[in-house]
């Protein structure tokens, strides 16, 4: 049906090669494998300072991991953009806590706008929740020390930014996003830069919050089954409410056969983005293109390609238009101010979000992954403007008589 799809996952025969080196190995729940997933991952984070890491079941439970292993609960105030996957919110809202919902910081910026959340800041704001939008990091040079000034913990939602880098302080010290704050969540969800179907991985570099995050992730309890496999241990203790929250070793296999290639695949993406970002400027200057001037700040990990599209054009008929086109598209986010749940909800404040409310009508995600070639970007970027003409041709102009022109 699709020409172009939105995101395309193409394993690699080593992937495959890794899943059935596990399926035959008889050892299919956590074990080496999820260790040495979680090794790798760290590593390739901060080689030389590998935080702890953690693979989850997913993201969602990674922050809710995360948020629980720092103690957060109802009474507490958890802030989170209104720009973003529900997850986010939701991850908060299941310790209990009160969600505060932060804006934007604009039209070439949608990631947290650190003004708004210091303004939402309350002596009840226990965790600010920023998310790299795309893959690309919000102000954390300033939230990180504001958050640190007041007792708030920042827990980065890493979903779309596995080994970007964000810098971090006038003097330019460079570090993985995800590795920032008190903690990161990473997903990799079919269609994230890593993919194994369902996963995640939760990351701290504090001592103190592995040591209850390991705890929390599987029941609370003392032992896990390997160690009893092993001979380790005959029985265990729960000292902790915890949850199973662990990922299996198929899942770590795949990861970690993926994580040998997302450099690569991060940096085509990023070559991806430079040719939409030149064919839009080219062709389509009405339609504003979001961190379109914004300089790396080490190495990134883009993983939507979103576009705001002008005032007045419907973006329905647009992505219909590029639907008969052969060309997926989609929308990140609705809002989580705009959906019915969280409206109701009385644990969800959602006051003053101007930009979220200017910009979501008219956001829209084109197709990126690391195998889409230059022809179907520009194929991309042509359907799109057809669509957008559609609607909004533009000015004919009139050309000056020339002096004598007229017979
Ligand atoms: C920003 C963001 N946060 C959290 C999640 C949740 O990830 P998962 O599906 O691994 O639970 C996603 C997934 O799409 C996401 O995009």
């Amino acid at each position: 049906m699709w020409k172009i799809t939105l995101s395309d996952l193409r394993l690699h025969p080593d992937d495959h090669a890794a899943v059935i080196e596990v399926l035959q190995s008889n050892w299919l729940t956590m074990g080496p494998k999820t260790a040495e997933f979680e090794a790798a991952f760290a590593e390739a984070l901060d080689p030389v300072a590998p935080p702890y890491a953690f693979a989850v079941a997913n993201c969602t439970v990674g922050l809710h991991l995360a948020l629980a292993a720092l103690d957060i609960g109802p009474g507490d105030e958890v802030i989170v953009p209104s720009l973003t996957f529900v997850a986010s919110a939701n991850a908060a809202l299941y310790t209990g806590a009160t969600v505060v919902l932060a804006d934007v910081v604009g039209p070439d910026d949608l990631t947290l706008d650190v003004d708004d959340v210091l303004a939402k800041v309350t002596p009840r704001t226990r965790a600010v929740v920023p998310v790299h939008y795309a893959g690309q990091p919000c102000d954390l040079a300033r939230l990180l020390p504001a958050c640190a000034q007041r007792g708030i913990a920042v827990v980065e939602d890493a979903a779309h930014s596995p080994l970007a880098d964000a810098i971090l302080d006038g003097a330019g010290t460079v570090r993985a996003l995800g590795s920032c704050g008190e903690v990161g969540a990473y997903s990799f969800f079919s269609n994230k830069n890593l993919a194994t179907g369902e996963g995640g991985m939760l990351v701290t570099r504090r001592a103190d919050l592995a040591q209850r995050i390991r705890l929390l992730r599987s029941h609370g309890m003392t032992t896990v089954t390997l160690d009893r496999h092993k001979g380790h241990a005959y029985s265990y203790d729960v000292v902790e409410l915890g949850w199973n929250y662990r990922l299996d070793e198929m899942r770590a296999a795949l990861g970690l056969s993926q994580l040998r290639r997302l450099p690569e695949g991060n940096r085509r993406r990023a070559e991806v983005v430079a040719r939409y970002h030149d064919r839009l400027a080219a062709l389509l200057p009405e339609v504003g293109v979001p961190f379109a001037n914004r300089l790396p700040q080490g190495r990134t990990a883009w993983h939507i390609l979103p576009v705001v599209l002008p005032t007045g054009v419907e973006r329905t008929p647009v992505q219909d238009s590029m639907k008969a086109a052969g060309i997926q598209t989609s929308i990140h986010y609705p809002p989580i101010h705009t959906f019915s749940w969280h409206r109701r909800s009385e644990r969800v404040v959602a006051e003053r979000l101007p930009h979220t409310d200017a910009l979501a009508p008219r956001l829209l995600t084109l197709p990126l992954y690391p195998t889409l070639r230059d022809d179907e970007v520009d194929d991309v970027v042509d359907a799109l403007r057809d669509a957008v003409r559609a609607q909004r041709p533009l000015p004919v102009v009139v050309a000056p008589a020339t002096a004598g022109g007229a017979a």
